[in-house]
């Protein structure tokens, strides 16, 4: 078995490069060779008429970038693909993550999507900030769609910074959402691998309500109850999640926790110096038995077509 961990071609971020050699350095030891290869080789190409992946001799990717049509192109070229296209897409956008969540019976913060302006000179109206607020409230959050490491989390905290920040966010996909106050500058991370929540670590910052590490937040290990992690393992299910990180928001009243934002390319380096837990040895093993299940299914299937003809 010979696997294809794919990276994003731009990023230089330490944690990117960690992220794919210690996957590869656990593929290693539980004996399946893994190459990491930039995703800017241009292995994907529509060609007389046909999609066409160069990635012979692989048997699996684990997919560690965002661009949705390398990794459409992959997973239509039949290869198995780690976490798969839809659960890699429903969280990459925050408010589908959202929408998708919805009628599960998840604790969310109230959200709004934002309204796309696709003329930057037509100014926000203060009708639209009213509306917000009088919705969600004051503070608010804003949040771009599109982004990670609280770089594109805001609050507002009054109504010309709420008029401000949407005049910053009018021409990216955004939403709204209701402030969590109690949660301010904490959260819980819980990683989720093959359907089993394996660990938490609360963040913490103590100069900023975004908790991400990136922000200052530190992380310590957290020991989840068993309705926590049941619950996290719920939210992973509901997207088809093979591997991702949850950030939960601690609630005043003692109730569910809320949902912040389910991350399906989840950093693990803090979390495994925090908590101790071998994540990559956990996702490469899962990922190693799924796809063995995946080419022994095959294998069955195609004897049992013969044995009909
Ligand atoms: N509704 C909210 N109420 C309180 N804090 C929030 C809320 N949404 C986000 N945060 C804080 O901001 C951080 C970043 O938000 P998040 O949605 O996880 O975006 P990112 O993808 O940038 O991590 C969260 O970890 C949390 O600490
Ligand atoms: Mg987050």
């Amino acid at each position: 078995m010979k696997g294809l961990i794919l990276v994003n071609a731009y990023s230089r971020m330490r944690a990117f490069e960690v992220q794919s050699s210690r996957l590869a350095e656990e593929f290693e030891a539980i004996g399946v060779e893994a190459d990491v290869r930039r995703n800017d080789g241009f292995i994907a190409s529509v060609a007389d008429g046909k999609v066409s992946v160069r990635a012979e001799g692989y048997d699996f990717c684990v997919y560690l970038d965002k661009d949705r049509y390398v990794l459409r192109a992959l997973e239509d070229s039949g290869i198995p693909v780690f976490n798969r296209r839809s659960a890699i897409e429903a969280c990459d956008d925050k408010m589908v993550a959202c929408l998708e969540l919805a009628g599960h019976g998840f604790r969310m913060p109230r959200t709004i999507p934002g309204m796309l302006c696709y003329d930057p000179e037509e100014p926000v109206r203060e009708a639209s900030a009213d509306a917000v607020i009088r919705e969600l409230g004051l503070p608010v959050v804003v949040k771009e769609c599109y982004g990670s490491m609280g770089k594109g989390v805001r609050l507002a905290r009054s109504r010309e910074d709420l008029m401000a920040v949407m005049e910053q966010v009018k021409t990216k996909p955004h939403l709204f959402q209701e402030f969590v106050a109690e949660s301010s500058g904490r959260d819980l991370r819980v990683i989720v691998i093959g359907g089993k929540a394996v660990g938490g670590m609360l963040r913490s910052s103590g100069s900023d309500f975004r908790s991400n590490v990136g922000c200052g937040g530190k992380g310590t290990a957290f020991e989840l109850s068993p309705e926590v992690a049941s619950y996290a393992e719920r939210i992973a299910d509901a997207l088809d999640l093979d591997y991702c990180g949850i950030d939960l928001l601690f609630p005043g009243d003692g109730g569910d926790m809320f949902v912040c934002e389910v991350n399906s390319n989840a950093f693990f380096e803090a979390f495994e110096a925090a908590t101790g837990i071998n994540v990559a040895r956990l996702y490469a093993r899962h990922v190693a038995d799924e796809v063995a299940q995946f080419y022994r299914g095959r294998r069955e299937s195609a004897r049992s077509l013969m044995a009909h003809r």
